[in-house]
């Protein structure tokens, strides 16, 4: 990766960040993603529906090993998007799993729906007879869940809650729909992580989200590709819970939960970044930690306290 010596951006405070050409393209080029484009070749969808069948199926296992096997038990996906989790659940284990989310692109009739579809079709075929699955879908915002008290035995959330908005709202309501005792499961993309800003946020200023207000961020995106794309760009961190590694574990604590288990999983990847760009660590926002650029993957198992 190449940078010159006067390739800076100056912040709002004086201090100037380095821009490193070639970055975002780096960063963003490092993974393949399992949504569907318009452009994907068969094999592209045979590729993504083999991965997300195996997610799956390490999934069903993590839930089973904590909780028992899940056989009839009742089981919530929050923020399930294509809802491929749910119908693997669904067969695998035969539990009886419902689906949550704002969006549900299986039910709708729009371009990324019958791209959903097409992918979720594929994974079926693999799992066979899926005629008998319970498994139901429905519209609803995590913060105000449509279920009574105590309605599941377990809760699952994977790279969604960041994405929910409050967050507290979110766990209280995640709390109150799982029956005392029951298990709930996060995954979470975090923050200030190197792709945790999205694929908006990642520009060719090394962890800009960690480093940059949002006023400076939209002006580096504005003085290279134009208010839009800045304002686009500043909106989707703006979407993003912008919690460090701490107040994740700290809104956690506060919640009616025990905590079984806590995984931070560092990503080699950033950490090789982060050694090729040590002035990184020299800007970083108030609050956020060297550990926060390179953990890219939390998880956490909670029990629901029995009051
Ligand atoms: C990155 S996707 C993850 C989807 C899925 N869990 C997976 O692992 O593939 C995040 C999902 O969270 C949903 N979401 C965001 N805010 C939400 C809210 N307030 N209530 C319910 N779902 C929400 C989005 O619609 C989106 O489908």
């Amino acid at each position: 990766m190449r940078s010159t010596p006067d390739a800076s951006f100056v912040r709002a405070d004086g201090r100037p960040v380095r821009v490193v050409p070639g970055f975002r393209e780096r960063v963003l080029g490092y993974r393949s993603s399992v949504t569907p484009r318009p452009e994907w070749t068969p094999e592209e969808y045979a590729r993504a529906a083999d991965k997300k069948l195996k997610r799956a199926r390490r999934l069903v296992a993590a839930v089973e090993r904590r909780h028992g096997r899940l056989d009839r038990s009742a089981v919530l996906d929050v923020g399930c998007g294509d809802g491929i989790n749910c119908l693997a659940m669904a067969d695998l284990a035969k539990a009886r799993v419902v689906g949550a989310d704002l969006r549900l692109p299986l039910c709708e009739a729009t371009e990324a729906g019958a791209q959903a579809r097409r992918l979720a079709g594929l994974v079926l075929a693999q799992l066979g007879d899926t005629q008998h699955a319970s498994v139901r879908f429905t519209r609803a915002d995590a913060t105000t869940l449509p279920f009574p008290g105590g309605s599941f035995d377990v809760l699952l959330s994977r790279s969604a809650l960041e994405h929910i908005v409050p967050v507290e709202r979110a766990l209280a309501e995640m709390a109150r729909v799982v029956r005392p005792g029951g298990v709930i499961h996060h995954a979470v993309d975090p923050f200030y992580w190197l792709r945790g800003c999205h694929k908006r946020g990642v520009v060719d200023i090394p962890w800009a989200h960690a480093r940059l207000s949002l006023e400076d961020f939209d002006r580096f995106v504005t003085e290279r590709e134009g208010a839009a794309v800045a304002a686009q760009r500043r909106g989707r961190l703006q979407t993003l819970n912008r919690l460090t590694l701490a107040e994740w574990r700290a809104a956690i604590a506060a919640g009616p939960f025990d905590i079984l288990e806590w995984t931070e999983e560092p990503s080699p990847f950033a950490a090789q970044l982060l050694e090729e760009n040590p002035d990184v660590i020299d800007t970083l926002a108030h609050g956020v930690e060297p550990r926060d650029l390179v953990i890219g993957r939390l998880e956490f198992w909670l029990r629901v306290r029995k009051s």
